[in-house]
């Protein structure tokens, strides 16, 4: 090695121990049971926000498709929600590994992305939140889960699930609008049906509410966690005005964020878990939001449909047995959940008869 490189190694390792500190899975101090980042589990749960995102129902329905490969492997499907009209999706399953429930939501298409991303600068709290005083959120996101079929969708799949196995753990993710969707589910699911095992991890979420919705949040689902990536630019939106903070967006929550740090080949990633005041000057606050390709890709996982064309919905006949559509033409498949344990039984006899 020459000089040159040398210096570079030095100037690594010493932003590498000035920054490990950092990549502690930091316990927040807060007096609620605190969000604990685990870096694992958000490698897994980015790979649930993205298949969310596939068009091909059938493969996803059956977790046959590419990003249903990986880390994911074994999911089943209890129920998916497809609001065809405003091209919403979302689905609830059983991840024998996480031995969790997971829930996720699929984001705004990317053909759309741009407009979507302009009209949030300009956003307004437009509607209150019902049975909170003072709490504001976001119209849009709101009744995106709250005045759809999603709603009721995801609501009777986790009742089934909570039938059979108790007081499992929940488990929301979401990316971009998704992420909205996803605290709005997390929120709802603690205070309208009671379940107590909720955690929400998120990617690229846009602001949700002002600071008396998120007060009232905190308390409600304090294992909430919010990934923002380099200077992906809908964490920035709707912006935040801290001379007015309590007419304006707030972020939900424990905010961790992901930042390159080194020069030329020897750059790498730090995760950093920011303060818990959920607007972390030092955190995504500190660069600008002015990157949409930093919005799509988090941990390598592409965050977007593989269909740029649309929403465009495929499907085949296999799928009639578990179809069923509402009056406006809303597609739900939903799997008897006693189907799904046998399942379970079956492919893990196989297992052993190999
Ligand atoms: C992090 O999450 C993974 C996957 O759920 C789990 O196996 C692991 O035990 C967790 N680590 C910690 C420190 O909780
Ligand atoms: C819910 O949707 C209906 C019809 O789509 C609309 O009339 C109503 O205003 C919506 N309510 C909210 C709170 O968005
Ligand atoms: C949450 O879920 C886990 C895994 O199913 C379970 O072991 C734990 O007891 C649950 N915690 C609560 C507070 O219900
Ligand atoms: C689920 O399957 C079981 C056994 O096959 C059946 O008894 C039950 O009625 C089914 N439930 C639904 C909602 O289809």
């Amino acid at each position: 090695m020459d000089g040159k490189t040398w210096l570079k190694v030095a100037i690594f390792l010493c932003l590498f121990a000035l920054s490990t500190g950092r990549e502690l899975k930091v316990k927040a101090k807060n007096k609620h049971h605190a969000a604990i980042y685990n870096h694992t589990l958000a490698t897994i749960l980015v790979q649930y926000a993205s298949a969310v995102y596939v068009s091909d129902l059938t493969e996803l329905f059956t977790w046959t498709c590419s990003r249903c490969n990986d880390l994911t492997k074994g999911f089943q499907i209890l129920e998916l929600i497809v609001d065809v009209q405003r091209c919403l999706q979302a689905f609830v399953g059983v991840a024998e590994d996480l031995n969790a429930i997971v829930i996720a939501f699929r984001g705004t298409q990317e053909s759309s992305l741009q407009n979507w991303i302009e009209d949030l600068y300009w956003k307004q709290l437009d509607i209150s939140y019902p049975g909170m005083e003072g709490a504001m959120v976001h119209h849009g996101f709101y009744s995106a889960y709250h005045n759809t079929s999603l709603r009721p969708g995801v609501l009777s799949a986790v009742k089934r699930a909570k039938d059979l196995y108790g007081n499992i753990q929940i488990i929301v993710t979401g990316h971009s609008m998704g992420g909205a969707m996803a605290a709005f589910c997390g929120l709802d699911l603690t205070v309208h049906l009671g379940c107590q095992n909720i955690s929400v991890m998120t990617f690229g979420q846009p602001r949700v509410g002002n600071a008396a919705f998120v007060s009232y949040y905190r308390e409600r689902v304090p294992n909430t966690i919010r990934i923002t990536n380099r200077h992906d630019i809908v964490p920035h939106l709707p912006p935040y005005y801290h001379y007015f903070p309590h007419k304006t967006y707030q972020i939900l929550k424990l905010q961790v964020w992901l930042y390159d740090l080194g020069f030329g080949s020897l750059v790498y990633t730090v995760e950093k878990v920011c303060d818990n005041s959920g607007e972390d000057p030092s955190c995504s606050r500190s660069v600008s939001g002015n990157s949409i390709k930093d919005h799509l890709r988090y941990f390598g996982v592409k965050l977007s449909c593989d269909i740029s064309a649309g929403c465009r919905i495929v499907m085949d006949n296999n799928l009639a047995a578990y179809h069923t559509a509402d009056s406006e033409g809303n597609i739900i498949f939903s799997r008897n959940i006693s189907s799904v344990l046998r399942m379970n039984v079956e492919s893990s006899e196989e297992g052993r008869s190999l």
